[in-house]
């Protein structure tokens, strides 16, 4: 007897999984290249600030957390916004969860039925299974070789009114993008913010790379009072404080919105780890989160135009951005990423197959088959000859 709805790992598991099974090895295991994952260095990066080693704990810290996250830590998260986009967010305007994800889901399964999602054909993997799961109706934006994978923002309004228009709208975007490191530019996060004070009008800016760009950008600059704006903005602790194992992300957005968010809270989750709130309190001191942010910054710039610059020189095709840890090329020759990751395995390596990002999930017929997403989030200066050999083998094979 079958209890559970069927429900496949997202994407990047699949890969995880199907390399474990070829190797024997875990991919981030000593010895593997781990190109495929969407995870930063978890150690100092050149430049940046010592992360934290110490958490000491109260017998206050055994107690529940608040449903919504602890004060001090939304206080801390409202003023770094505060500080560096000049909104003036108070505490009511934020809400933690266990990492950026649990955020987004909260969001797509608790926003009222009548909003259509506006999405991007290429997007962020699990955004496909977030919206399938949590039963939301969603039309697609071209994004794909013709216009470089750089739909417009007007692009997204003319998808809603071509799938009808009715209802009221959505607009969900990774920014920068991942996969593809395409980041919205201060117009346009200005037009957006301006969007979602309309009648009908709202979006989930999904900023977990906001400090992968070059300087940083939130659409909260363009943002006075978010209580006139309808719009959610979701961070986390993920990949700019260096943290995945902290399992730490808010959800930003209208007070009103998010006291029912607090009450889901209340009912379906308990609030999040009072460690975990501890420890990214610390990662939130200015001094800290401030030379985190620069030096982050800087060094994923630079890294970026390394591997895709060496990357091009190979034959790839480069349509990467200006954001993200991520390279997002075509590959050469008519080669298509599965057959490329297979040769990467037998080294020990492993990229993210473009049709993973598919929002139409077309699988082996899906044009992205041809495009993979090489992550170089979690590699170190030092490895990137022996990163650059193994891509350079695989292309030979
Ligand atoms: C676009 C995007 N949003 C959100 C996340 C949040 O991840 P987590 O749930 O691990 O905080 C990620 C991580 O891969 C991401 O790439």
């Amino acid at each position: 007897m079958k209890l559970l709805s069927p429900r496949d790992p997202m994407g990047i598991y699949q890969i995880l999984f199907a390399f474990a099974k070829e190797t024997g090895s875990y991919i981030g295991d000593p010895g593997t290249r781990p190109l495929s994952q969407g995870f930063p260095l978890t150690t100092r990066v050149p430049g940046g600030p010592e992360l934290p080693s110490h958490l000491p704990v109260t017998a206050q810290d055994r107690m529940y957390p608040k449903a919504d996250g602890t004060p001090a830590l939304k206080k801390a998260i409202a003023d770094y916004y505060n500080r560096h986009y000049g909104c003036r967010l108070t505490t009511d305007n934020v809400m933690l969860f266990a990492g950026g994800r649990p955020g987004l889901v909260a969001l797509l399964w608790m926003m009222q039925k009548d909003l259509r999602v506006s999405i991007e054909e290429t997007e962020y993997t699990p955004y496909w299974d977030m919206l399938r799961h949590c039963g939301r109706d969603y039309a697609i934006v071209a994004s794909n070789e013709q216009n470089r994978f750089r739909p417009t923002l007007d692009d997204h309004r003319t998808a809603h009114q071509q799938a009808g228009g009715n209802e009221r709208q959505l607009l969900l975007r990774s920014n920068p993008g991942n996969p593809t490191g395409v980041t919205l530019q201060p117009s346009d996060l200005d037009k957006l913010a301006r969007w979602t004070t309309e009648p009908g009008f709202a979006a989930i800016v999904d900023e977990a790379y906001e400090f992968f760009a070059e300087p940083p950008a939130s659409v909260l600059a363009h943002v006075k009072d978010l209580d006139a704006h309808n719009l959610f903005v979701v961070g986390a602790a993920t990949k700019g404080l260096q943290s995945p194992g902290a399992r730490t992300g808010w959800v930003i957005g209208p007070s009103r919105e998010l006291e029912t968010l607090k009450n889901f809270s209340s009912y379906g989750m308990g609030g999040i780890s009072q460690l975990s709130q501890n420890y990214v309190l610390q990662l939130f001191q200015p001094a800290h989160i401030d030379a985190a942010r620069n030096a982050i910054a800087t060094f994923y710039g630079s890294q970026r135009r390394r591997y895709c610059e060496a990357m091009e020189s190979l034959g790839f095709v480069d349509y990467t951005g200006t954001g993200g840890f991520y390279c997002w090329m075509k590959l050469p020759g008519g080669l298509t990423a599965s057959e490329f990751n297979r040769r990467m395995f037998r080294q020990r390596a492993a990229i993210l197959p473009g049709e993973l990002c598919d929002m139409r999930r077309r699988g082996e017929q899906s044009p992205l088959r041809h495009f993979l997403r090489l992550s170089f989030g979690p590699r170190t200066v030092e490895d990137f000859d022996g990163d650059l050999a193994v891509i350079k083998a695989s292309l030979r094979e």
